[in-house]
């Protein structure tokens, strides 16, 4: 591993401040940087230890190029759709300076641009057994480590679910056996702009004790903490799944 760099950020800093990122420079992506992000990605847990993943990196070469353009079809087609449906250019979306129309412009250009990210990475999953509702729990671990350690080591880059829609057209392109499960898309890259706090709603809202609905007075955030407002509000909203 390069000390220098692993050790610039500590683990609990570096999960309080990975954010999604969406724009990336041009600087490539070092093989070393690759390496080192894909064995931290795999030191995730799995049920059993099966480590049921593989990961699809995807660069320069001409099939990496065409299934980039399959995943930024489809990032465009996504966004467009949730721009138009979650209303973005309407109540706050209006001002410029609002979080709505900042994640707006975000993602516009994150849409627009998908093709340039430097590295795009497909993790997937071979299922061993009926689909679980744990199964889940052995893919994204290591996605979120993978996303952690691009974060130590300076990148960035954000989970997507761009490869849902085009699944069948990269297995073909890039000869993935059909029982494999394309899980996420993740572009990585050096950010333009910087990682820093991640915005949740305060932890008050979150963790109940010894019941539903029962907040200790333990549970708050460290001072300072800043919060958003995304996401429903309040502890006592629970979705109704019809
Ligand atoms: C399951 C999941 C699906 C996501 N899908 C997308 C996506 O399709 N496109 C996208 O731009 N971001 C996607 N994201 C990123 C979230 O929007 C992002 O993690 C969230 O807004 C928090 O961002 P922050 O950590 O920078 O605060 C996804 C994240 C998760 C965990």
């Amino acid at each position: 591993m390069s000390e220098s760099k692993t050790h610039m950020i500590g683990l609990l800093e570096g999960i309080a401040s990975t954010r999604a990122i969406r724009r990336f420079t041009d600087e490539p992506v070092s093989d070393e940087d690759l390496a080192q992000i894909l064995f931290l990605a795999t030191r995730a847990p799995s049920g059993s230890n099966r480590q049921p993943w593989r990961f699809i990196v995807l660069r320069d070469d001409e099939r990496s190029l065409q299934a980039k353009q399959l995943l930024g079809e489809m990032a465009r087609r996504m966004w467009e759709f949730k721009r138009r449906g979650d209303r973005y250019d309407e109540g706050s979306g209006q001002r410029k300076d609002s979080p709505k129309s900042r994640l707006a412009r975000s993602m516009d250009h994150f849409a627009a641009h998908f093709e340039e990210a430097p590295v795009v990475i497909l993790p997937c999953f071979l299922p061993y057994r009926e689909s679980n509702p744990m199964d889940g729990a052995s893919i994204y671990p290591c996605c979120q480590n993978l996303l952690l350690a691009a974060r130590g080591l300076g990148l960035g880059g954000v989970m997507t679910g761009f490869q849902a829609g085009v699944d069948q057209e990269l297995k073909a392109l890039l000869g993935i056996p059909e029982s494999v499960v394309l899980s996420a898309c993740i572009p990585l890259g050096h950010p333009q702009g910087s990682h820093g706090p991640v915005r949740r709603r305060p932890l008050s809202e979150f963790v109940f004790e010894g019941g539903w609905d029962q907040t200790p007075t333990w549970a708050v955030d460290p001072t300072g903490t800043r919060h958003t407002r995304a996401g429903p509000p309040g502890h006592r909203t629970v979705i109704d799944p019809k």
